[in-house]
């Protein structure tokens, strides 16, 4: 019985997947659902965010990048960036408990200008205390994919590094040092790009499911990746 489930797990086992990236949409939409306010949404979010990114890791997928919270999302009402800021709180508190013992570099991605300098520095000591482990999730918080762009020619001008090439800016990028996503999920329904990994995902592949972030499970990550894998990526050749 357990060769079965053994072997079940090896015919399903993703393809060579080294990034993937989520766009967590329809927390709001699942919370209103059920009555709920939006903020319930974006706390089951969190949680299915916990179990999605633990699953990629544990299927073998080295770099994870979630999009938690954009520079646009400010525009939302107070108590719903309150609520987002205070579930990602919880999540570093929780990461240094429960990731102590996992091999994962935590990045948190975007400006950090608008935190509160209580949130900046858990951010940076669970930074600083998992640098250089073997697999890497990004979170994109306060983030746009412009403005990652714009501060890495920014930050290059000011270090006399200008021109440059696509090399040297894809290195001066928040998400440098990971290989670019391959896939990009997007749940929720919408078909567009959001501002996020504008650069990075110049030739990944998107899957677009209207699953609302809430209630994407692991099988369905499992059959988005079936797809995935079925795809023929010629990054502009034949
Ligand atoms: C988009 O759904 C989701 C967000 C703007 C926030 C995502 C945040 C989380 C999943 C929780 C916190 C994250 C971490 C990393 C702990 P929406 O609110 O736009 O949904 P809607 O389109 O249905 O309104």
């Amino acid at each position: 019985m357990f060769g079965f489930f053994r072997r079940k797990k090896v015919e399903t086992a993703p393809p060579a997947v080294s990034h993937i990236a989520f766009i967590m949409d329809g927390n709001g939409r699942w919370a209103k659902r059920r009555g709920l306010p939006r903020e319930a949404g974006h706390r089951a979010g969190a949680k299915v965010f916990q179990r999605i990114v633990e699953y990629c890791l544990d299927i073998g997928i080295p770099t994870v990048t979630v999009y938690a919270f954009s520079t646009e999302n400010w525009r939302r009402p107070e108590k719903e960036v309150d609520a987002i800021m205070e579930l990602l709180e919880r999540y570093i508190d929780d990461t240094f408990s429960k990731y102590a013992d996992r091999d994962v570099e935590i990045v948190f991605v975007g400006r950090r200008d608008g935190l509160t300098p209580g949130l900046i520095e858990k951010m940076e000591r669970l930074e600083n205390e998992s640098r250089g482990r073997k697999s890497r999730v990004n979170i994109a918080l306060n983030y746009g994919g412009r403005d990652e762009i714009v501060r890495a020619v920014n930050r290059l001008y000011e270090e006399g590094k200008l021109p440059c090439d696509e090399a040297s800016l894809s290195a001066a990028l928040d998400c440098a040092g990971r290989p670019d996503p391959d896939l990009v999920v997007r749940t929720g329904g919408d078909l567009r790009t959001s501002n996020f990994l504008l650069w990075e995902s110049a030739y990944a592949e998107y899957f677009f499911t209207g699953t609302l972030w809430p209630d994407l499970t692991e099988r369905e990550l499992d059959r988005i990746l079936s797809d995935y894998a079925r795809r023929h990526r010629r990054f502009g050749g034949l």
